[in-house]
């Protein structure tokens, strides 16, 4: 299966989880991949993944929410990979609390990871997207943006906001042919839903249709699928990966 060959594509959280899911699924495919992460022990390790996969991999370690870290590192990668095809803002944070009780640093550690990283590196590619005339960008929001969710005020913000930024770059994009979506996972098994008990996710199992938490690689699936050719006439949309929970 090739349907990504000779295509670059960065992801941002790329070290773990659904990100490291998307890496592997997008090498598999025939993409060359920088994996980016916070943590460049994970991003090393995932771009070794991806590399004995046969494809091409670079890891950089990076905070999303340090602007200027950003702006620096997208300069590196595409001195070093000359184009980038496909952006994949997938690192993300949760900070939870009742927002009587949520602190500053709570808030803003959330929105400037999940949202503003996501604006500064779609940001720092769009002169060459624009340029190319072609690019996918796949920003992975959550249901809980679409819903809400008491206990995450911050995170559901951070996430209705990628929404917003999403259908407002795709409308900006579209004339020159480059699609953003947004996938909304529901409960997905990884780290970040690992310290929720046996009871809490009985719980959150009775809401889902599918009876049935996802697992990364059924987000990387839809990732494939907006990144691939078959999505070629689908911009500005929200594509829920969450067994049925918000429909
Ligand atoms: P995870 O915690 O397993 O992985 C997150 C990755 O992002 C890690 O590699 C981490 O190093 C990286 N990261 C976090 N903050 C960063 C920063 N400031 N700079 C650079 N990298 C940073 O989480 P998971 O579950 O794989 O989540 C990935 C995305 O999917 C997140 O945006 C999350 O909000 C979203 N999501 C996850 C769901 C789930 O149930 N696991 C459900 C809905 C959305």
């Amino acid at each position: 299966m090739s349907q990504l060959a000779s295509q670059i594509a960065v992801i941002t959280g790329a070290g773990r989880g659904i990100g490291r899911a998307i890496a592997l699924k997008f090498a598999a495919a025939g993409a060359d991949i920088v994996c980016v992460s916070r943590n460049g022990a994970n991003a090393e390790k995932a771009a070794g993944e991806v590399r004995a996969l046969g494809r091409k991999a670079w890891a950089h370690a990076v905070d999303v929410a340090a602007a200027a870290d950003v702006a620096a590192v997208c300069e590196i990668i595409l001195a070093e990979t000359g184009k980038v095809d496909i952006l994949v803002n997938n690192a993300g944070v949760t900070r939870d609390g009742l927002l009587m009780r949520m602190s500053d640093e709570d808030w803003d550690t959330v929105l400037n990871t999940n949202l503003r990283g996501a604006f500064a590196f779609t940001r720092a590619f769009s002169r060459g997207f624009l340029k190319q005339r072609s690019g996918r960008i796949i920003n992975v929001a959550s249901v809980i943006g679409l819903i809400g969710n008491a206990g995450q005020a911050n995170y559901a913000a951070s996430k209705a906001g990628l929404i917003g930024l999403t259908k407002s770059v795709a409308k900006e994009f579209a004339s020159r042919g480059i699609t953003v979506n947004a996938l909304a996972p529901g409960f997905i098994e990884t780290d970040m839903t690992a310290a929720l008990t046996e009871e809490l996710k009985g719980e959150i199992l009775k809401g889902i249709p599918l009876r049935a938490l996802g697992k990364a690689e059924d987000v990387a699936e839809a990732a494939l699928f907006l990144a691939g050719p078959g999505a070629r006439y689908i911009t500005g949309q929200v594509l829920a990966v969450d067994g049925g929970m918000t429909m």
